[in-house]
């Protein structure tokens, strides 16, 4: 995944706008960055490998009021500056930048290079700048020559380009994100909301199989496929999108686990007569499946355990990159219910509109209201965690986990009773990141810091927050770490255990506590060094960290001094914990 951003319209120093945008977006990708500016007739380009945090936008396009800027993830060609967009035509005039997959883009370099075309990287990119120069020699106007180069290029895409000779700027979208920003000076396009929201929100969006093309006086927007022009609405961005500011924080990563204090609250905070129908609709629905990615995946998987424990109820947790499979299970009365921070992942895109066209009604829970899933779901559930920058997702998955297991209660006809105890959980969310807590974890990372295996075990909805335990220590440390089902142990994993081997338990006070301490003990008779993550200590625990007793919320409870621990062992072992090598925020290619 990339960040995008672009500006056209009156103001001299587009360069420097669109460099602070996309400052905003880095954690969209942070490969490599690059920047195209219109000075005079010519264009100015500035590229390279390595992080944009550092850049001083002011460097940038001054006197321009025409400018692109990227930030890349790669996919296609390797971290160079060469590969590093924007990528330009043979003449110059043309400089495009791009997030997602051009599948044909071989093909269509070989065609370019046998008309006498030259390229400089290795990217499919740069296939489109040229593609688009070659269009423009029988159709002169760029936006419709840009229509015709899109409707040769496979995959799911953003594109967004300029023309220094028409002082144009063109975006064309096929999968992949982009929204419009209304100034009151010219016209922003990025991939997300915050590269222009300190200057406008009022908003206007791109759909798929939509373009737009605009000079900075007015804008238009077209179907690629037939080049009919669509009108668009202008929305104002209502809700809170706190501008997210490291402030104290040595990185976001922290910042996000900290706002955990007020986040998980403002996730319970939903309205009332939305949850009781939604769980009516589940009630009704002739299957609910739940389908997510990654750290959101887990906050399914422990639902399962909710819907299961405390509504007596039967729903299905499918990865959304293996949703496709089970289709055949899905019929108009099926309820699929979407999890996802960003709202642009790539397998959950795609697993809602399967769902859809095959007639299920759909549920968001999503933290970003501005995406995609958010707006083609048909009805949205707000997790309120605030901008989460972090690639590492903290708070957005809390809210997650708390506005299921809202929804679970409301569907056992006690909702009062599980927004009670979420908002006991909150407040005693609030109490434990203190900073006595904290140092004591920042104390266990020193002695975990250099394993080189590190096991996390947990029975009922402690499982599926293993598994998350190990996604949070794998993508920031790179520390092999496995979280276990409590009971898998004696089937394979229990030979992993050696003196010394480091194992995380994750218990509660509920009915898997003895069977989960018996698997503890199983590891300590074979030497493992047991650290012990439940409201009270056990002999057997060599180090015991402390989690409040919060019943069926202890998911919540229990993932968040993981989180901590994950965060210190990345800055013990010298990485950077926001921007982790080899991943990016949102996944939106497949
Ligand atoms: C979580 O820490 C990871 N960055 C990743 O697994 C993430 O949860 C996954 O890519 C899903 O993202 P989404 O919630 O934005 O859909």
């Amino acid at each position: 995944m990339c960040g995008i951003t672009g500006y056209v319209g009156s103001r001299r120093d587009a360069g420097s706008l669109v460099l602070e945008g996309i400052k905003n977006l880095e954690y969209r990708g942070y490969d490599s960055w690059g920047i195209a500016w219109k000075v005079g007739e010519s264009m100015e380009v500035r590229k390279d490998i390595g992080k944009i945090s550092h850049l001083d936008p002011a460097a940038f396009g001054s006197s321009s009021s025409l400018a692109i800027a990227h930030t890349r993830w790669a996919t296609h060609g390797g971290v160079t500056r060469e590969n590093a967009h924007p990528h330009l035509s043979c003449d110059g005039t043309i400089a495009v930048i791009h997030n997602g997959i051009v599948e044909n883009y071989q093909e269509l370099r070989d065609e370019l290079l046998n008309k006498g075309h030259r390229f400089l990287s290795e990217t499919d990119t740069e296939v489109v700048a040229h593609l688009v120069e070659e269009k423009m020699k029988q159709t002169p106007d760029f936006g419709a020559a840009f229509r015709k180069a899109c409707l040769r290029c496979e995959g799911r895409n953003a594109f967004l380009a300029l023309h220094t000779q028409s002082q144009t700027m063109v975006a064309a979208r096929t999968g992949s994100p982009l929204i419009v920003g209304v100034g009151s000076d010219g016209y922003f396009i990025a991939s997300d909301s915050p590269a222009f929201l300190a200057h406008t929100r009022t908003v206007q969006y791109i759909d798929d199989g939509e373009m737009a093309v605009t000079d900075g006086r007015s804008i238009l927007f077209y179907d690629i496929a037939t080049g009919e022009e669509r009108t668009k609405r202008e929305i104002e961005i209502t809700w809170i999108t706190e501008q997210a500011e490291k402030g104290n924080y040595a990185h976001f990563m922290l910042k996000e686990i900290m706002d955990q204090k007020k986040s998980v609250a403002r996730a319970v905070n939903q309205d009332e007569e939305q949850i009781r129908t939604i769980a009516k609709a589940i009630k009704n629905a002739k299957g609910t499946i739940l389908t997510a990615c990654g750290t959101a995946h887990k906050a399914c998987m422990a639902a399962e355990y909710f819907f299961s424990v405390i509504a007596d109820k039967h729903v299905n947790v499918i990865s959304a990159g293996e949703f496709k499979l089970y289709n055949h299970f899905l019929i108009p009365d099926t309820l699929v219910i979407v999890v996802s921070q960003s709202g642009e992942t790539a397998d959950v895109l795609e697993a809602m509109r399967i769902a859809k066209a095959k007639g299920s009604k759909v549920l968001a829970i999503v933290n970003v209201q501005s995406s995609t899933i958010a707006r083609e779901a048909d009805f949205s559930l707000p997790i309120n965690a605030g901008q989460e920058r972090a690639v590492a997702s903290t708070k957005a998955l809390t809210g997650q986990l708390a506005i299921l297991l809202l929804i679970v209660y409301a569907l056992a006809g006690k909702l009062q009773e599980g927004k009670k105890l979420l908002l006991e959980t909150a407040s005693a969310i609030n109490d434990l990141l203190n900073p006595r807590y904290v140092e004591r974890l920042q104390h266990l990372a020193e002695i975990l810091k250099n394993k080189e295996n590190l096991y996390i075990i947990g029975r009922s909805w402690n499982y599926p927050m293993a598994l998350e335990s190990a996604i949070k220590i794998q993508e920031v440390s790179y520390i092999h770490a496995e979280g276990f089902a409590g009971g898998e142990l004696k089937h394979g994993p229990i030979a992993l255990i050696e003196t010394g081997t480091p194992c995380i338990v994750l218990a509660g006070n509920d009915e898997a506590t003895p069977d989960i301490l018996s698997n503890a003990t199983q590891l300590k008779a074979r030497g493992a060094f047991l650290i012990g993550l439940a409201p009270e200590r056990n002999e057997i625990f060599d180090e015991w960290i402390r989690v409040p007793d919060v019943g069926a919320a202890q998911a919540i409870v229990n993932i968040i001094p993981i989180q901590v621990l994950a965060y210190f062992l990345a800055v013990q072992r010298g990485k950077d914990p926001d921007m982790p090598r080899n991943l990016a925020k949102s996944v939106t290619v497949k």
